[in-house]
């Protein structure tokens, strides 16, 4: 089955208003490449209008970086599917492992928070993924399971054809505390285990859903990594941290996709 590769910029709490015109004038990949990937970038909420302004008419998409699971109402400080929805998001990443860490996020929100996203016509990247103790003990595939019988809950195969599933193992994570040497997981191991995440897919839905359905890459992707996952076959495409905040480092790691 041939899955378009979806690379993920997860600026985080990162860049400002005057950063992204330098960021998108050194983005010079023509749009002509850029249309056999899909390159989607999810700044804070605050620039989520000016990324809208600076791709817009490009094959470049908008995504947020999390988002309240209730329509609407006295939920101070949180932002609902509908308000990025009408700013021009079309992707929302939910249960990144610093929201689960920080934010006490659990599988049930997630759970929640993509079938709101569904609902309103986006599509979800569902992050998931394992700790180091969970790895060291034998234990990620048990992790894995667990973690997609909550998060896809009650979604029907067609739904789940539109999710991406980012599998990001949270020791490879570049930020993370316990990996000062940044180092990613190798991509022979990531192939395996998302090898793994669509054989569970299959025996939750069905073989047809397991073979359609998105799974990327999370961790410490930089431009000296990227071309060992890019030639994996059930590595659909990376969410990239850090090295995503400068478009010369990006554009390498979309550049590893267009050969
Ligand atoms: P990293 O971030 O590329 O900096 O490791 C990835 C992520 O947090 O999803």
């Amino acid at each position: 089955m041939n899955r378009k590769p979806i690379i993920i910029a997860n600026w985080k709490m990162n860049l400002s208003s005057s950063g992204l015109e330098r960021f998108f004038s050194h983005f010079t990949i023509d749009d002509k490449d850029l249309d056999k990937v899909q390159t989607i970038f999810c700044p804070s909420f605050t620039l989520l209008s000016q990324v809208c302004s600076f791709i817009s008419d490009r094959p470049l998409a908008l995504g947020a970086q999390n988002v309240f699971w209730e329509e609407r109402g006295a939920y101070t400080g949180e932002v609902s599917a509908q308000q990025l929805s009408d700013v021009g998001c079309q992707y929302v990443i939910v249960g990144h492992s610093e929201r689960r860490r920080l934010f006490n996020e659990d599988d049930e929100m997630v759970n929640k928070k993509i079938q709101l996203v569904l609902k309103h016509k986006m599509i979800p990247v569902v992050c998931l993924g394992e700790n180091f103790r969970e790895k060291e003990s034998g234990q990620t595939r048990k992790v894995i399971e667990q973690k997609l019988s909550v998060c896809l809950k009650d979604l029907r195969s067609f739904e789940l054809k539109k999710i991406i599933i980012s599998y990001e193992p949270i020791w490879a994570i570049s930020t993370n505390p316990n990996n000062p040497d940044k180092l990613a997981d190798s991509p022979e191991e990531a192939q395996v285990i998302h090898k793994f995440i669509r054989k569970t897919v299959g025996n939750m839905f069905d073989e047809h859903t397991a073979r359609a359905f998105t799974v990327i890459y999370g961790g410490s992707v930089n431009p000296e990594n990227i071309e060992g996952f890019a030639k994996m076959n059930d590595i659909d495409g990376v969410l990239v941290g850090g090295a995503s905040r400068e478009a010369d480092k990006f554009q390498k790691i979309v550049g590893a996709y267009l050969n």
